[in-house]
């Protein structure tokens, strides 16, 4: 059990971060204190933004003396509210915005070394400037910061070829619930000490600690790149056509992207600017990625090729390739912009769900059926990272009705029916948003007491006093 903190402690945090690590003022805090899809609102205490690691090891150890809870927060794009804090307004809420520096990069180890409060996109940069890249993407890359991205232990759109997360940190600094600093930095590519921290806090969505610095991997940059866009019929066309594209590139097919024509026209009302690429209607499109390093042939060629004999043997309906940068990047804006024009689309009832790849087909064809049936007048958005397996699988209201309110209603509901048919085939509730808070009593529901009783005896072992991030991703004894 936490408590609020009291006078003096806040006393203490305010002298010890000064005016700009330490605030209590309402509008100030305001902004962070809803998920960034406006589902969950919260309260804190206090907003506390350290500058560097030490400060945030004052902060938990006052915290942890005190029994006070910390919710760490990165870029706040958690899908699942995992860093809102609850709405009893005693807890701690610590931005890591302020921890922004890339303290070291090296082309001779391939790492970056960034701090938890850099900005994806940032990183891009930072590393594009010594000719290597760091291969992981998502639509919120703008805001989306280092240590919600380790957290979460995200994917996106480039996981096909990459991983997730944990392929991508090599080393991490933390600081622990006791308030101990953990300094795990070292890049090691070999290291068998046996149980592995560094995974440990990865996925953790700081129930763990506070993940303070990285290092990450990066590799070439990319010398050249193919970006095309699919019109086909359906999924298992668009998975034929995958593995025809792997087959015939080697290793540079790197994004495989999924999207049915409502989530393509959905894309189109919401955000300005945007297109269609083809003529014609599909009820599928695909957007497709091909790199490779300086110096190895331009991918373009060979996609291109691939995609006529593909069209010519009736397996996809049209493509194009984009012929410059601009093109590729308004392909790329199409699907990086599918969760804002969700937003203005209204609530729906989400699902980030993973099945094994050769079932995605299957799953989107039978599964919308299913769904649809059950709850009538229900309308399915799925897309995706159809190359992975990973299904952003989303319920909408009946049309007409009032969204907000049949979510409130039928979503309970609608959740149990759609986990329940992913667990039959294999699958997962959470690819790569986590648990946080949405997903916890649909998590509860479906662990398995072997999977919870180990999850609940890390947590007890690492913070005993369950002051890190309470009431996300680790379900309460009931
Ligand atoms: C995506 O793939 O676009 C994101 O994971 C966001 C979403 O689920 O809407
Ligand atoms: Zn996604």
């Amino acid at each position: 059990m936490t408590c609020a903190p009291d006078a003096t402690i806040l006393a203490a945090l305010e002298r010890r971060l000064g005016p700009k690590g330490f605030t209590r003022d309402a509008a100030a805090m305001e902004p962070w204190l809803s998920d960034w899809r406006g589902r969950v609102h919260g309260a804190a205490a206090a907003l506390l933004s350290p500058a560097n690691t030490d400060e945030v090891q004052a902060i938990v150890q006052l915290a942890a003396a005190a029994r006070v809870a910390i919710v760490p927060q990165g870029g706040n794009t958690s899908m699942v509210a995992g860093a809102t804090p609850s709405t009893s307004g005693n807890a701690l809420l610590l931005s890591l915005r302020r921890m922004n520096a890339i303290r070291a990069l090296s082309s001779e180890d391939n790492v970056a070394v960034a701090e938890a409060g850099v900005i994806l996109s940032d990183l891009h940069e930072a590393a594009a400037g010594i000719g290597r890249r760091f291969p992981l993407s998502l639509g919120a890359k703008g805001s989306a910061r280092i240590s919600g991205l380790i957290s979460t232990n995200a994917g996106g759109t480039q996981v096909l070829r990459f991983g997730t997360m944990r392929a991508l940190v090599v080393g991490i600094e933390a600081v622990l619930p006791s308030g101990e600093r953990f300094d795990g930095l070292s890049a090691l590519r070999k290291d068998n000490r046996g149980y592995d921290l560094r995974q440990l806090l990865i996925g953790a969505e700081g129930t763990l600690g506070v993940v303070t610095a990285a290092s990450l991997r990066l590799v070439p940059a990319i010398g050249a790149r193919a970006v095309a866009w699919v019109g086909l019929s359906d999924p298992h066309a668009a998975l034929a056509l995958l593995r025809r594209l792997e087959a015939g590139t080697g290793d540079a097919i790197e994004s495989f992207e999924a999207m049915p024509a409502n989530v393509l026209a959905m894309v189109l009302r919401h955000i300005p600017g945007t297109r269609a690429p083809l003529a014609g209607d599909h009820a599928w499109n695909v957007l497709i990625e091909a790199t490779a390093p300086a110096g190895a042939p331009d991918p373009v060629e060979a996609i291109t090729a691939l995609l006529a004999e593909a069209a010519g043997d009736g397996l996809i309906e049209d493509a194009i390739v984009a012929t410059s940068e601009a093109q590729a990047e308004a392909l790329w804006k199409l699907r990086e912009s599918i969760a804002e024009a969700e937003r203005g689309d209204g609530p729906a009832a989400k699902h980030d769900i993973a099945v094994p790849v050769s079932v995605v087909p299957d799953f989107l064809v039978e599964g919308s059926a299913a769904v649809e049936q059950k709850f009538a007048g229900s309308r399915v958005v799925a897309f995706g990272h159809l190359g992975d397996g990973n299904i952003h699988f989303n319920v909408m209201a009946p049309a007409g009705a009032d969204g907000r309110a049949w979510v409130e209603r039928e979503g309970p509901a609608v959740n149990a029916f759609v986990h329940d048919f992913v667990a039959a085939r294999g699958g997962s509730l959470s690819a790569e948003h986590g648990i946080g808070q949405l997903r916890l009593t649909e998590f509860a529901r479906t662990a398995g007491p072997v999977r919870l009783g180990v999850l609940r005896a890390i947590k007890d072992a690492l913070d005993p006093l369950g002051i890190m991030n309470p009431g996300k991703l680790v379900p309460p004894l009931s």
